[in-house]
């Protein structure tokens, strides 16, 4: 018997097959190839087709089908993984009335801002734990200011995960996660964002209904079944954001546990049991995937935006034709620490919360003809986003959290070895990598969304820890740079 999981990211769509009872990844996909277009219709904007994640996802199911030699017939339940804070609009057809504007899109920004200072920083942080900031609350009132006639015929408002479970199932669904993560959930009563709906003139009745995140979401319709390959009425048990989802994978459930990725965007995730906010927001807070009013768990999320997709950018625009990813941290592992005092800014993709949603680009600083080459770039990036990491792992640290051992997968930026010994380095935590992924974590939560898998020790049967990167004792040159990074970095700012 297998479960079937799907991570929904921006660059691809992900599905793997996990065995049941050994709880191994027998068969995994991804779609497309090179990574998803971000249409960027105008500056700031961040946009993509919710058809197209669906037209992936179906390529990437046939794919792993052919190569898992199973008959679908034994895949018992469906979990989902999907990019976090989107804004999908449906009408009562369940058609989709615009692309989806995504969570690297920044143009609701000033609303956020504008609606923090209104409603006070204390009613924010207080009850909602965030700034409305740059969320999908935000993005959806920037709708209505601009575009009230496709505002008008909205019946729901979806995030990626709920719209790819809805075509799915037919059915419209959130989970309070889900809420909480487009700041539509108040921590303080628990409850829907009550305060902040009424000042955006957002109607309650938009919002779909919740489902448990672990839980039967709904049952694969029979045209859905079809088109996938798989089985009519097989049920879709789990559904969370990529970044819960990439915690949970890890097994990050509890207080003082940290998890880490470095896909697209980079994110440390630690999970607490208290109201924790940072002041400013740069660092946010929403509801783990086993929050319950009587079970508080919280993940305080730090985001990088320009992650992994500045290492895509600079494969693309700067390696050789047939450079791989392999070849490019090779490439970076032969330049000294410092990358001789070339500095890379990775603020390329959006307004990044951890600078307070501005959106000063990416840098490249310090770029002489003589002493550089590509491989010092690949190197300056992968250690300028180490140094992001690091940036916002010190606004956590001051919020209290305690940042020693972080868990990641042994995947995406993960592989360089630059990166982790980076990050590891000038951070002083240890990086422990497993064995899995954001499918391969969606489809252990639909083991146990779908009560297949009893306890949560029980579904990580089969995650492995696979090697583990202690900090370097020569700490000094990465420190030295990392200083340099934030020289560069508050020039920029000021
Ligand atoms: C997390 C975030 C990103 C997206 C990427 O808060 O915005 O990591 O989830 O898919």
């Amino acid at each position: 018997m297998y479960l079937l999981g799907y991570d929904i990211g921006s660059s691809s769509i992900k599905t793997a097959l996990l065995e049941v009872d050994t709880g191994r990844c027998v068969a995994s996909a991804f779609h497309p190839q090179q990574e998803m277009q971000i249409a960027s219709p105008q500056p700031g904007w961040a946009e993509q087709a919710p058809d197209a994640w669906w037209q992936n996802l179906k390529a990437a199911t046939h794919t792993m089908l052919s190569r898992a030699s199973i008959s679908a017939q034994d895949i018992q339940a469906i979990g989902i993984s999907y990019q976090m804070h989107g804004l999908v609009l449906v009408d009562s057809q369940q058609r989709v009335l615009r692309p989806a504007i995504i969570w690297c899109d920044s143009r609701a920004a000033s609303i956020g801002q504008k609606a923090f200072e209104e409603l006070g920083a204390e009613k924010c942080l207080g009850t909602l734990l965030n700034s409305p900031g740059n969320f999908t609350a935000s993005k959806l009132k920037w709708v209505k200011e601009n575009e009230p006639q496709i505002y008008e015929k909205i019946d729901k408002i979806l995030l990626p995960g709920d719209y790819v479970a809805m075509k799915m199932t037919g059915q419209t669904a959130t989970t309070m996660s889900g809420l909480s993560e487009g700041i539509f959930w108040d921590f303080r009563n628990e409850t829907t964002a009550d305060s902040l709906l009424e000042y955006y003139g957002i109607e309650r009745s938009i919002l779909p209904q919740t489902v448990d995140t672990f839980s039967v979401q709904g049952a694969l319709s029979s045209a859905a079944a079809e088109e996938l390959g798989l089985k009519s009425a097989t049920p879709v048990t789990y559904r969370a954001g990529d970044q819960p989802n990439n915690a949970f994978s890890l097994n990050v459930l509890n207080p003082g546990e940290l998890a880490a990725t470095a896909g697209t965007s980079g994110v440390v995730y630690a999970v607490s049991d208290q109201l924790r906010f940072d002041s400013c927001s740069r660092v946010n807070t929403f509801a783990h995937v086993n929050h319950a009013e009587s079970h508080r768990r919280l993940g305080i999320l730090l985001c990088v935006n320009g992650t992994g997709i500045l290492n895509a950018w600079m494969k693309r625009e700067l390696a050789q034709k047939h450079a791989s990813y392999e070849d490019l941290n090779r490439m970076a592992q032969g330049v000294g620490v410092g990358s001789d005092d070339l500095v890379v800014l990775p603020f390329g993709n959006g307004a990044e919360r951890l600078l307070q949603n501005r959106e000063p680009g990416a840098h490249i600083h310090g770029l002489k003809f003589n002493t550089h080459g590509s491989a010092h770039l690949f190197r300056a990036a992968q250690e300028g986003i180490a140094f992001a990491f690091n940036y916002g792992m010190e606004i956590m640290q001051a919020m209290g959290v305690n940042l020693n051992v972080i868990r990641a997968g042994h995947a995406n930026l993960f592989l360089s070895p630059v990166f982790r010994e980076t990050l590891s380095t000038v951070s002083g935590a240890t990086i422990e990598m497993y064995n899995t992924d954001g499918a391969i974590g969606a489809a252990r939560g639909a083991g146990i969304g779908a009560k297949i898998y009893r306890t949560f020790p029980e579904a990580f049967l089969g995650l492995e820890r696979v090697s583990v990167v202690e900090p370097d004792k020569g700490r000094d040159p990465y420190q030295e740079a990392y200083e340099k990074w934030k020289t560069v970095l508050n020039s920029i700012e000021s």
